[in-house]
This record gives C-alpha cells, structure tokens and sequence, in this order.
C-alpha cells in the first residue's frame, strides 16, 4: 500500500513507527527536492499520535534535510477545506503563496522561503 502511495522517484520517503512495535507505521512523510525547491508531497499522522508533535518533527527534520542541500524555498499544495493541515503548516512558518486565489481553487499553495 504504502509502494502505490510514492511518487516517481526521485523522492524521499520516511516513516515513524513506535519503539514498542517498530513494525507499526504511525506518521510518514514524502517529500521531493528539485534544485533548490522542497516540495512536499505528503505527510500524514494516524489518528490517536496526533498533536505529540510528530508531524511537527518530521517536516522539521525533512526541511533540515533541505537545506543541508541548499533549497532555498520549501512548497506544498494542501486543500483548501483542511483547516486542520492549514493551521499546521502556518503555526510552522508556511504562509500562502498567493492569498488572493483564497476559494478560487480546490488546491492551494502554501510556501515557506529561508534566505
Ligand atoms: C496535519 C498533521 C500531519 C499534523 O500532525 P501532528 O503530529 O498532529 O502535528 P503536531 O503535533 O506536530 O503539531 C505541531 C504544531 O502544529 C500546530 N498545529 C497542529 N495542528 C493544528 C491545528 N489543527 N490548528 C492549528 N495549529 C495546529 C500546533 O502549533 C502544534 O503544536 P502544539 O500541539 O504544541 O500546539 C496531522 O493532523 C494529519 O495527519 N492530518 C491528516 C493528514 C493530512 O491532512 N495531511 C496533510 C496533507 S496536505
């Protein structure tokens, strides 16, 4: 299941699992980079480990990744009715990229730029 979740490579796949049942996936996150763009593909959090500040960790840790690689700007698309992710994201620094497009599209982005 987790083999038809993956993109094309080349991306990076990470998975959280629980040290008491190490063969338990909790949290992953995939995520891409392209020169110096961080594009985040997914992450997600199973339900009952949310707000432990996994999700947090791990885009953290991603992005840390990142910018060992020098990316310059770390980029998602998130749905505009997850309210839930939205909040995530911009309590992590993530702003959207154009805040006019708000209800235009089903989709929106969502960036984050280091200098
Ligand atoms: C979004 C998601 C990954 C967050 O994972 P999480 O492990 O619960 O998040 P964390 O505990 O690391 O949260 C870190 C911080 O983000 C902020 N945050 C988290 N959820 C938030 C919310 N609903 N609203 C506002 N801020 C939020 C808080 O500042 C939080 O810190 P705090 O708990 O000390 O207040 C998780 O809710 C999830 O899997 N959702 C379903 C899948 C999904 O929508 N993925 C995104 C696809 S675009």
């Amino acid at each position: 299941m987790i083999r038809e979740l993956l993109p094309e490579s080349p991306s990076v796949f990470w998975a959280g699992c629980p040290k008491v049942a190490l063969e338990e996936v909790v949290a992953y996150i995939c995520f891409r980079i392209v020169g110096t763009e961080f594009y985040l593909l997914n992450i997600a959090v199973k339900e009952g480990f949310r707000h432990r500040g996994l999700g947090y960790w791990l885009l953290l840790s991603a992005i840390d990744f990142g910018l060992k690689r020098g990316i310059k700007e770390a980029v998602l698309d998130v749905h505009r009715e997850n309210h839930n992710a939205i909040g995530f994201y911009q309590a992590l620094g993530f702003r959207f990229a154009d805040p006019k497009e708000k209800n235009k599209k089903i989709f929106r982005v969502m960036e984050m730029k280091f200098p």
